[in-house]
């Protein structure tokens, strides 16, 4: 299915101008995809300790890759423009941000759609409203065009991208096609200088996730209690140990985690598939419908990614089978390690040779989440793998927190604290800073 999405981009290191320029007909050169309207440039004073104004524009996109991957490609195409991780609103070479994607609502952990800024901040909305006038925003059900502008910075136009001439299409002010995007692709390096285009890219995630892999609610409610939890993988098995209504189940799991929960298909046809997942996906807009490594479970793959639904495909034993599901548009590959283990073959090798290929062509977007993970060390070396998900028993994920040394040294840093001639340390506190108070 395609979609009209707005893409709001950002930039406020280096020479801005030729980022926006790179950024933009990289999505340009996105499979499926294609960058219809680019709004002027407009000029924002930094909100945060960013020391230059950025630079924001807005594209609107056809694109028929589902919510993630465009994520996922998105986070790709910064870092190949060299952005690094910084401080919120820090200075950056580029910032892509998935402002609107048609009318799809989306309240994940890494994905929010419509995305929040997009009705706070002028310097997100006055571009999108460049590109998108008459596209509704999903939750304040009117128009862009119609939509307040929000206090906040000032924001003023400062010209466009290129030197093309402005298309001032239908009275709509401010629309035009870039000339490097009207017509021509060019595989060029354009990035700005010093940035290069790498040839081994740099790890996708910026953080390994953890998922639980559970359907018992009391684990998943403790693990989300530690503040680290992403998501919640389930299977046909532990959604049977668990007895419960499966529905509810994964309706309660999607509630707790707020983040992406597998709920596994059973059909051996990619219609049934297809038929389950599409019901599956309906819980709610947490759920990632899983299914099977197989040919039907790659066209299911295919037909339910271009739908926008996120798609975990399982049961995997061999990197060429990840290579196929990426492919077919899967948002993760779920390859088994202690299943491999246990048949003596290496399952970490499997992590490994998946990042690899994946590593070399970043646009696929499938996320590697390493599953069957049986101890400790498994989490270790598929971290060191490079992963971008483990999903972890409870029984396993309590264990990483265990040390000997910790607990004796906590009990040795108790016994002396216990000698001193006040211990409470939050009555310390106060007392201190009353007396400070006072003392002004
Ligand atoms: C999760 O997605 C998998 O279904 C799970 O990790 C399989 O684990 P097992 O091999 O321990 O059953």
């Amino acid at each position: 299915m395609t979609r009209d999405v707005v893409v709001g981009l950002g930039s406020s290191l280096g020479d801005r101008r030729l980022a926006l320029r790179a950024a933009l007909r990289a999505l340009d050169a996105l499979p499926g995809t294609e960058v219809v309207a680019v709004s002027r440039l407009w000029a924002s004073r930094a909100l945060g300790p960013a020391r230059r104004p950025f630079l924001n524009a807005a594209a609107r996109l056809r694109t028929d890759l589902a919510p993630r991957r465009l994520l996922r490609a998105c986070q790709a195409i910064e870092r190949r423009l060299g952005r690094r991780p910084a401080v919120r609103w820090g200075d950056r070479v580029v910032d892509l941000d998935l402002l609107l994607f048609g009318s799809l609502r989306r309240r994940g952990r890494d994905l929010r759609l419509p995305h929040p800024e997009l009705l706070r901040r002028s310097f997100a909305l006055l571009p999108a409203r460049e590109v998108a006038p008459e596209l509704v925003h999903p939750v304040a059900g009117r128009p862009l065009a119609a939509l307040p502008l929000p206090p906040g910075p000032p924001c003023w136009p400062v010209g466009v991208l290129d030197g093309a001439p402005m298309a001032v299409a239908g009275g709509q002010r401010g629309r035009y096609m870039p000339a490097t995007l009207a017509g021509r692709r060019t595989g060029a390096w354009n990035g700005p200088p010093g940035s290069r285009r790498e040839p081994s890219p740099p790890p996708r995630s910026r953080t390994m996730k953890i998922f639980l892999d559970t359907a018992n609610l009391d684990q998943i409610r403790e693990a989300h209690s530690w503040g680290i939890i992403d998501g919640v993988t389930t299977n046909p098995s532990l959604i049977a140990r668990e007895g419960g209504d499966f529905v509810e189940t994964i309706h309660r799991i999607c509630e707790i985690v707020q983040g992406p929960v597998s709920a596994e298909t059973v059909s051996q046809n990619a219609e049934g598939m297809i038929e389950e997942g599409r019901l599956l996906a309906r819980i709610s807009e947490h759920v990632v419908v899983k299914v099977p490594l197989s040919i039907e479970g790659l066209k299911a793959t295919r037909v339910l990614s271009d739908e926008g639904i996120d798609v975990n495909v399982t049961l995997c034993f061999q990197a060429a089978q990840a290579l196929l599901a990426a492919k077919a548009g899967a948002a993760y590959i779920s390859p088994f390690l202690g299943r491999l283990d246990d048949i003596a073959h290496e399952g970490v090798g499997l992590i490994e040779q998946i990042v690899g290929i994946y590593g070399n062509y970043p646009e696929l977007g499938t996320e590697v989440l390493a599953a069957s993970i049986r101890h400790p060390l498994h989490v270790l070396q598929v971290a060191m793998a490079g992963a971008d998900v483990a999903t972890i028993p409870f029984k396993v994920l309590a264990k990483l927190v265990e040390h000997p040394l910790t607990d004796i040294g906590n009990e040795r840093f108790l016994a002396d604290w216990a000698t001193v001639p006040d211990t409470d340390v939050a009555g310390q506190v106060r007392r201190w800073l009353a007396a400070r108070e006072e003392g002004r």
